[in-house]
C-alpha cells in the first residue's frame, strides 16, 4: 500500500495537490483539517473542542488527533493507498503514525514537503478567506498558524530526512507543474 504524507505550511497546497493525487492514483485522502471542520459544522462534542483550538490557530491535542486518524484510516476498505494531508504535525504524531502503520504491517512510503515563501502563503490564504470564508483564514489567525507550523511542525522535516523518505517540492510553481513533479516521484515508487 502506498502511504503518502503531504506536508507544508498553511496554504502551501496540501489539499489542492491531494485532490489531484486522489484522481490520478485512486488513493484515499485523509485531511485532518477537513475532518475537524466537518465535526465543527455538525456541532458535535468533538467539533466544539476542535473549534476552540482551530479558531486560535492552535493544534488539537495529539492523543485526540491520533485516535481520530486511526478511526478514519481503518474505515478505508481495500484501499490502494492513503494520502495523509495535514497529519502528522508534531513529532509525537509522526511516532504514532509510524506505530499505527507498523501494527497494520505498513509504513510511510514518501513524504512530500511543499515549500512556499511566507509572503505567498499569506496572499493565498487571505484571498481564500475572502472567497470561501474559512474561519481561520484571517490575518491574525494565519500568523498564529504559521508560528505553530514553525515551532511545532518543521522539526518533522529532519525527522523524515533521517528516515530517508523526504522529498522536497517547490510549491511555488503552477498547480499543474507541482502535480506532475509529485506524480513522477509516485510513479517511480510504484
Ligand atoms: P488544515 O486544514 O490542515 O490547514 P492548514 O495546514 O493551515 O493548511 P490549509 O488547508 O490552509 O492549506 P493547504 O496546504 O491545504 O493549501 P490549499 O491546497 O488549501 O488545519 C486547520 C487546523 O486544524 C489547524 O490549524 C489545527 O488547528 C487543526 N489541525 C489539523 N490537522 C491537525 C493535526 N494533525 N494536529 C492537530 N491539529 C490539527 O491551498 C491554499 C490556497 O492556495 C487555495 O485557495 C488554493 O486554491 C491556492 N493554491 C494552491 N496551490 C496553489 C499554487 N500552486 N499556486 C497558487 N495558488 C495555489
Ligand atoms: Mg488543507
Amino acid at each position: 500500500m502506498l502511504n503518502i504524507i503531504i506536508f507544508g505550511a498553511p496554504g502551501s497546497g496540501k489539499g489542492t495537490q491531494s485532490d489531484r493525487i486522489v484522481e490520478k492514483f485512486g488513493v484515499n485522502h485523509i485531511s485532518t483539517g477537513d475532518v475537524l471542520r466537518a465535526e465543527i459544522k455538525k456541532e458535535t462534542e468533538l467539533g466544539k473542542t476542535a473549534q476552540e483550538y482551530t479558531s486560535q490557530g492552535q493544534l488539537i491535542p495529539d492523543a485526540l488527533m491520533v485516535s481520530i486518524l486511526a478511526k478514519v484510516f481503518d474505515g478505508f476498505k481495500d484501499s490502494k493507498g492513503v494520502i495523509f494531508d495535514g497529519f502528522p504535525r508534531t513529532i509525537a504524531q509522526a511516532e504514532a503514525l509510524k506505530n499505527m502503520l507498523a501494527e497494520r504491517g505498513q509504513m510511510v512510503s514518501v513524504m512530500f514537503d511543499l515549500e512556499v515563501p511566507e509572503d505567498e502563503l499569506m496572499i493565498r490564504l487571505i484571498k481564500r478567506g475572502k472567497e470561501s470564508g474559512r474561519a481561520d483564514d484571517n490575518e491574525e489567525t494565519i500568523k498564529k498558524r504559521l508560528n505553530v507550523y514553525h515551532s511545532q511542525t518543521t522539526p518533522l522535516i529532519d525527522w523524515y530526512k533521517k528516515k530517508g523518505i523526504y522529498q522536497h517540492i517547490n510549491g511555488k510553481g503552477t498547480i499543474d507543474e507541482i502535480t506532475s513533479e509529485i506524480g513522477e516521484i509516485i510513479k517511480n515508487i510504484l
